[in-house]
Order: structure tokens, then sequence, then C-alpha cells
């Protein structure tokens, strides 16, 4: 395991999300826990610190286990091996499948929260929820409720603080 600076890292979860996502993962209090792709985020500054913003829509699965968690963790995988295993966490829900079983994916736990990371990634976030924001969408432009809310399953923004970034594949 190697601590990495989120400077450093933001290019590659960036470039990842664009293409093919990684895997947002939360554990909740009951000990639930659920993996699932994102394709939209942001490694960001607020508050003085570190933060991963990670919009999640409320038809999720995910989404249930997020109303009782206090962090949630990004794995980014840097080669092209977990392509059917985000195809799949991204296509079906936690309370339908065992996703860990169907994608071939082991959940360990995560170091510095109450969750857990994809052993099958390099590169793993864990991150201490500090505000999750419902969206607004009578502030929200035309154009993107058009394209992007048409059916009102609108995202919540969830930012977390960074309290962990690490490399596995490195010494
Ligand atoms: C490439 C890709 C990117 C995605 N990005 C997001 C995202 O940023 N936010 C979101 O709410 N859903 C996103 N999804 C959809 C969820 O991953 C998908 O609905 C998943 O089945 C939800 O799983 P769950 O119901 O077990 O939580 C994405 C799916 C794919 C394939």
């Amino acid at each position: 395991m190697k601590e990495v600076n989120y400077r450093e890292i933001a290019p590659d979860v960036l470039d990842k999300m664009a293409h093919g996502g990684v895997f947002f993962t939360v554990k909740d209090r009951a000990g639930r826990v659920n993996t699932m792709n994102i394709g939209w985020g942001s490694v960001s500054w607020y508050w003085n610190r570190p933060v991963f913003i990670a919009p999640i829509r409320h038809n999720r699965y995910t989404y249930e286990l997020l109303k009782d968690a206090d962090s949630f963790t990004v794995s980014v995988p840097l080669d092209d091996s977990c392509k059917q295993a985000l195809q799949l966490v991204g296509t079906r829900h936690g309370n339908e499948i065992d996703k860990y079983a169907a994608a071939h994916l082991t959940a360990v736990e995560a170091l510095a929260v109450k969750g857990a990371v994809i052993a099958q990634c390099a590169l793993h976030l864990e991150c201490k929820i500090r505000l999750a924001q419902p969206m607004t969408p009578d502030q929200m432009d035309e154009e993107i409720h058009a394209n992007f809310y048409g059916d009102e399953d609108y995202h919540t923004l969830y930012f977390g603080e960074i309290v962990a970034c690490y490399r596995t594949d490195l010494d």
C-alpha cells in the first residue's frame, strides 16, 4: 500500500470516469454493502480539505444505503481488467443480485472508514460524508433538466472528505 496525493491521481480518476466509470461502494450502519458504477463526479477542494463529489440518483439501491451511512469509497481500476465488472455493477441492482459474486469482485475492508474497497482495483479513495445535497430542480438550467431529468429522477450530490488515498499495486 502506498499513499498518494489526491492532486496527482485526480487526472486518472477523471479519465477513468469518462471512459467506463469507476466503482462507488457504500456500507450502511447495518453492514449492508453495495457497489455501483459512477461516471460523473469530481476530485475537488472544499472547506480547506480534499473532497470527492459523487452524484447518486434516487432510484439506486446505493441511495438507500447512503441514507444510513457516514462514508463511501471510490475504487479506480488503472487497467482494462474490470470493464465487464463495471458494466455489470452499472446496470444491475444490488438488492436483486449479489453483484460481487456475479462480477467476480472482492470487497475488502477499507483502511480509514467503516466501509469496503474493491480488491481488483489499484487506486482507492476513502471518503467521509460531510454533506448530502439533493438537487433543487427549480434552480436548474432548462437544457440540463430536459436532457438529464425528464423523468424527475434527480441526483443527490455526496460531498465526501478524502481521508485516505492510496495505491495497492505499488510498494
Ligand atoms: C458508465 C456508467 C456510469 C454511471 N454513472 C452513474 C453516476 O454517476 N451516478 C448514478 O447515479 N448512476 C450512474 N450509473 C448507473 C448506476 O451505476 C446503475 O444504475 C446501477 O445499476 C445502480 O446500482 P444499485 O441499484 O445497486 O445502486 C452509471 C452506469 C454506468 C454503466
